[in-house]
């Protein structure tokens, strides 16, 4: 085979293009005559170029007057609508569900799940069931994905089998893989389960992860800013408004025009923050906003941040949860989402979280705590993914927020994790109330705090997340640990 300057992948795509480029460098580059030849040619081009240059003056000074530039901005951005209010409540139990849409079953394997407890879902002939199986696959592609045998040498087969926890059977499951695809097309995200790649060995430190966060605690406490937060942080305008147990700090280099951070006054250690301590933090970031918004009513759109220990990102170890209050619109992916619910209000004339809260309750993995509701993700940017709804920021949906933490650290040893909120706009103008977001928060884990190893990479920040925990096992442990701390 001749490859071309393409490489051999080149004749994988239609070559019409590449085809029309070499022409036209053909068409250029001429073989040159004699010197005579080609200086006639550069004179009569020149010449050409200057008349060319004169006409373009002539003809577009005055038109410059009379153009009207088009309004960018609103032609790629859709305009918001007021959407139906979010319901969060659930209106059934689990049993309900299971015995109205899974005709009385369920199941913990993820496999057993999509191949069986789905397929049943959809046959349901309970008018509610159907409703939410529609809602479900609107909003959610799932693709099987079955694998292939392997070739393994007799010394690599032990190995694989020791990871799969001796496993006499491992052959057929290494052999057939089932892998989950899990596509939510309004936001782009990509989610991949399998059950077999979740038993793949992780490098065991033999260290306990709560002890090392403990040590670093304990070293970085006589150096912290935050402690000694009279003498080493800023202050803007709105001031410190210290509480009993919180205090807010000034961002010294900042994201936004107003951007600020409350801290425990008295708590350096990243894991030890009681229920009323982390409802304090969130109420009083929620009063900033609001102390913000009266003097700059038109900044509307409140953002947090809260990143736990190096691993998840954070500068310190002292907790802080960073505020940020914009005036156009949210960031990011919580922009995204409000996007997304304006699509799937102006495609169905719903309440996009709204019916990611009945697709979630069918399939169990809704937590409802007070007025608040955890969505244990089906989806979404990582592992373990709760996304907290609430009509409003409210001290129910703030002890979720804690209850979750605390099954973070219970079930899954995993004290490393990064939270993203966005609040309802301030205010009750025109601007506020359209595609107006609940109050919103999502919580992923951020992988081994103590690794070297970044959780994130190519997969997770262009492609798809790859998932070892189920949806499922964290609803579970959402519930365990209200059953447990909610006192
Ligand atoms: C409402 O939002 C639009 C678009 O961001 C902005 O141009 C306008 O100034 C806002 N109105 C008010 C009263 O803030
Ligand atoms: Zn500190």
């Amino acid at each position: 085979m001749i490859y071309t300057s393409g490489g051999p992948f080149r004749f994988l795509w239609p070559v019409g293009r590449q085809q029309m480029r070499e022409k036209a460098r053909r068409a250029v580059l001429l073989p040159s005559g004699s010197m005579k030849e080609c200086l006639r040619v550069a004179v009569a081009a020149v010449a050409a170029l200057g008349i060319i240059y004169l006409l373009y003056q002539y003809l577009a000074t005055p038109r410059a007057y009379t153009v009207v530039r088009p309004p960018v901005l609103h032609v790629l951005r859709e305009e918001y609508n007021v959407w139906p209010p979010f319901i969060g409540r659930l209106p059934h139990t689990q049993e309900w569900y299971t015995n109205e849409c899974f005709d009385g079953r369920t199941s913990e394997d993820l496999v057993e799940i999509f191949g069986s407890l789905i397929p049943t879902w959809a046959e349901s002939p309970h008018p509610e069931c159907q409703e939410a199986y529609s809602r479900f696959q609107e909003l959610y592609e799932v693709h099987q994905r079955v694998s292939g045998p392997l070739e393994m040498p007799n010394s690599f087969a032990e190995k694989v089998q020791g990871w799969l926890g001796g496993d006499e059977m491992f052959r057929e499951k290494v052999d057939k893989q089932m892998i989950i695809h899990i596509f939510h097309p309004l936001m782009s995200e990509h989610t991949v389960y399998n059950p077999v790649r979740a038993q793949r060995p992780m490098p065991d430190t033999g260290q306990n992860i709560f002890e090392w966060v403990s040590e670093r605690a304990a070293k970085t406490k006589a150096s912290c800013d935050f402690c000694r937060f009279n003498t080493q942080t800023a202050a803007d305008k709105f001031g410190r408004h210290e509480t009993k147990d919180t205090v807010r700090i000034s961002n010294t280099f900042k994201m936004e025009a107003h951007h600020s951070m409350v801290v425990p006054s008295h708590v350096h250690h990243p894991l030890h923050l009681p229920r009323d301590l982390l409802v304090h933090l969130f109420e009083d970031a929620t009063q900033w906003f609001f102390d913000v918004g009266q003097q700059e009513p038109h900044f509307i759109y409140p953002n947090l941040a809260w990143d736990t220990l190096f691993h998840a990102g954070a500068s310190q170890i002292h907790p802080h949860i960073h505020m940020m209050l914009a005036p156009d619109h949210y960031y990011g992916s919580m922009e995204g989402l409000r996007t997304a619910a304006q699509v799937y209000y102006r495609t169905t004339g719903r309440n996009y979280f709204s019916s990611l809260v009945t697709i979630h309750d069918t399939l169990g993995l809704t937590v409802e705590y007070g007025d608040a509701v955890a969505l244990s993700s089906l989806g979404g940017k990582g592992d373990l993914e709760v996304v907290f709804l609430c009509d409003y920021p409210s001290r129910d949906f703030f002890s979720l927020i804690y209850f979750t933490v605390q099954a973070y650290h219970d079930t899954f040893s995993q004290p490393c994790k990064s939270l993203a909120g966005a609040w309802p706009a301030l205010g009750t103008s025109r601007n506020a109330s359209v595609g107006r977001l609940p109050a919103i928060a999502r919580m992923v884990s951020r992988g081994d705090c103590a690794s070297l190893r970044a959780d994130f990479s190519t997969f997770e920040i262009f492609q798809a997340v790859y998932r070892p925990h189920t949806p499922w096992q964290v609803a579970a442990a959402i519930r365990k640990a209200i059953e447990k701390y909610d006192k």
